[in-house]
């Protein structure tokens, strides 16, 4: 059952897809203290509380012992002493003696403090203007069913965007790209997309395409496409300030771009240098902003990424002006005066804070305003809705373009309601081992808040990645919706291709081809009955205390449980097994062994060159011959996988993969003999 309490009015967040009348009084559950600016919720915790949710965030899957804020902020070093990322996911579940699940529909700040100030408390503080809808009645699955009825149906990509994708900042030109699809070719290892990163625009300027370095861009597209590969086009939120730049110029001749108090467009620093923000939570400015992508779509491109859509601003040009204008001359002098006896560390010091507060900055978040409608509202109050209305911007317009046809489409930003428009990928994570873990980590969070096409960047994207680190990620990765292998410009390169065992990489490549089927079968039933594809044990499992502390294994779909090594040099890994299941050892989709194993614990040795995983009892898996790319795998020939003791039926989606008509009504049953 859901009860919503409004706590003042906002601007429609379009987070939910339900109308429920709000109740009067309080919420049960929470003690609610109002203060004139502030509104704060408390609940004591019981020493086996644990708490589940808040999506893309730091930390563990139970969320309890640290304080989290919902603000999307970019920022590439995601360690665990951050209290945000990239999105505003402000669902949770507290499991225990009570369980029952929040939701604060609120397109600002909120703190979550889940015992960090208090052990036993969990408190959230948020400003007026906000909706709580409390969910409660059953366990946590059926809990976040319904949480998934009242925000509605999660994107559903096209199937090839269940295949494989090779990004990198820093393909620059054709050739680049060409020389890319030709080493996956050469190695016959599949691959279903190219991600073109800021480098294919001119000036980084959104939809355009350098005609100097991409001359036939076009025919590059189609060529691409003849081989079966598409290419992927990053868009990012800022358009650049110069004159006879048409998207700008329509934009300010229309009022479209964020204004500062004196009605003047709002000017930021991103990566084209002065730059101005679409109003995208202007109907009308959203609209004229999701029509741009027309360009790119007349020229063959079916699938886009956002970014830098928190938004992230570098600079605010009033911000740089001050402090160029007034900081840096007293600096200056302050240098000059004290150098001969040595700067003051306190004067070098400032002059370091001065330079970091220049980016996203909180004060310039306030400077700025949207048109909502015919309401003026200050970007901080709604910051968290930037990158779910850019995107929404994008998937509504593809809907005009081609009614019946599935685009890829995902967003660094996000919040609650994006989920129905497109997926997210976690953002600049860095090659480190932990990354795995934080990937892990993530995947139930989000698709709790029903966010079901994720993925992170495999091997990291900031720093150097190793071989081995590449191959233990992609014994993750193969499993993950969201398939991509992206890294940052001046990082040691990444493709598959260019390390010692490629055979591996082929390998592993052919055995998350083999998954698709079944990746995309129980993709897509998750979507439509709002389940999670990703669960952490203790959400099935619920009077295994074990299960309850298992933080590095999940179960995948109905069938499957995963454990991948996140350590360096690690020769295996120690799984729990929740009940006895059947272990799968996978060197290449032709080659792999099967064990029975009973419940408890096991140290599973797992070399570099396998996957494992587990097949629960009663279940199956089937398993498609490998192709260049998703449409080209055999799914006529399905090898089953399978534990169990008498015949079963599974329900394999077979639809065209990219019409929107219909979508989940081609479940074929197809009965596996023991
Ligand atoms: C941001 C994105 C990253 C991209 C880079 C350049 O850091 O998160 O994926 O490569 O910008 O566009």
């Amino acid at each position: 059952m859901i009860k919503k309490y409004s706590f003042g009015r906002h601007i429609p967040s379009y987070a939910t897809v339900k109308e429920i009348a709000a109740e009067k009084g309080l919420p049960g559950y929470f003690r609610t203290e109002e203060a004139p600016e502030k509104i704060c919720f408390s609940f004591r915790m019981e020493k086996e509380d644990a708490v589940f949710g808040l999506g893309e965030q730091t930390r563990g899957i139970n969320k309890r012992g640290w304080s989290y804020t919902s603000r999307n902020t970019d920022d590439n070093v995601h360690t665990e002493n951050k209290t945000s990322l990239y999105g505003a996911h402000n669902f949770f579940v507290v499991s225990g003696k009570r369980t029952f699940g929040a939701f604060f529909d609120c397109p600002g700040e909120i703190a979550f403090d889940i015992g960090y100030t208090d052990t036993e408390v969990l408190s959230v503080s948020l400003s007026r203007g906000f909706d709580l809808y409390i969910v409660d009645g059953g366990g946590i699955l059926e809990i976040v069913k319904e949480f998934r009825g009242l925000i509605g149906q999660s994107y559903i990509p096209p199937k090839w965007a269940f295949g494989f994708g090779q990004s990198r900042w820093g393909y620059t030109c054709e050739e680049d790209i060409r020389q890319v699809a030709e080493g996956y070719r050469r190695e016959g290892m599949s691959l279903d997309c190219i991600y073109l990163d800021i480098d294919y625009m001119e000036g980084f300027k959104d939809f355009t395409v350098s005609r100097e370095r991409f001359p036939e861009f076009e025919r590059l597209v189609s060529d691409m496409k003849s081989e079966g590969i598409r290419l992927v086009l990053i868009i990012d939120a800022a358009v650049k300030v110069e004159k006879g730049y048409s998207v700008y110029e329509e934009g300010i001749k229309n009022g479209y771009f964020c204004k500062d108090e004196e009605g003047n467009p709002y000017v930021v620093g991103v990566w084209p240098g002065d730059s101005v923000l679409p109003d995208v939570l202007n109907t009308e400015a959203r609209e004229w902003f999701g029509g741009k992508y027309r360009t790119l779509l007349d020229m063959g491109i079916e699938g886009f990424w956002n970014d830098m859509n928190e938004p992230a601003i570098f600079y605010s040009k009033k911000r740089f002006s001050g402090f160029m204008e007034n900081f840096m001359p007293e600096f200056a002098e302050e240098y000059f005066r004290t150098k001969e006896n040595g700067l003051p560390i306190e004067t070098y010091n400032h002059f370091k804070d001065r330079v970091k507060e220049l980016e996203n900055n909180a004060e310039d978040y306030a400077e700025f305003y949207h048109d909502a409608d015919g309401t003026t509202v200050s970007h901080a109050e709604v910051h968290n809705l930037y990158g779910y209305h850019m995107t929404k911007a994008a998937a509504e317009y593809f809907r005009t373009y081609n009614p019946d046809k599935r685009y890829l489409l995902f967003s660094r930003s996000s919040s609650i309601g994006m989920h129905r428009y497109g997926g997210v990928w976690t953002g600049d994570n860095a090659s480190w081992w932990t990354h795995i873990l934080l990937n892990l980590k993530q995947l139930p969070s989000l698709n709790m808040c029903g966010f079901l096409y994720v993925g992170a960047d495999l091997g990291g994207f900031m720093y150097n990645v190793t071989e081995d680190l590449l191959l233990r990620w992609f014994a993750l990765g193969i499993f993950v919706p969201l398939m991509r292998n992206h890294s940052a410009l001046g990082t040691r390169a990444q493709e598959c291709y260019r390390f010692k065992n490629k055979e591996t990489f082929k390998n592993f490549l052919d055995i998350r081809y083999g998954l698709i089927p079944y990746l995309y079968s129980e993709y897509v039933r998750c979507a439509l009955n709002g389940d999670m594809l990703f669960k952490p044990l203790s959400f099935v499992y619920t009077e295994d205390e074990r299960a309850k502390a298992t933080e590095d294994q999940l179960l995948f779909g109905e069938s499957l449980m995963i454990a991948p090594v996140y350590e360096q040099n690690a020769i295996g890994r120690y799984v729990y097994l929740p009940e006895r299941m059947k272990l799968v050892r996978m060197t290449s989709t032709e080659h792999y062994t099967e064990e029975i194993l009973e419940r408890g614990d096991w140290f599973i040795p797992v070399a570099l060159d396998e996957i494992v995983f587990f097949i629960r009892e009663g279940k199956v898996l089937p398993l498609a011959g490998p192709g260049r790319n998703a449409d080209e795998i055999d799914e006529d020939n399905l090898r089953w996988v399978k534990f169990i003791e008498q015949d079963t039926v599974y329900r394999i989606l077979r639809d065209d993969g990219y019409s929107l008509k219909d979508i989940g009504e081609k479940f074929v049953a197809i009965t596996v003999k023991k």
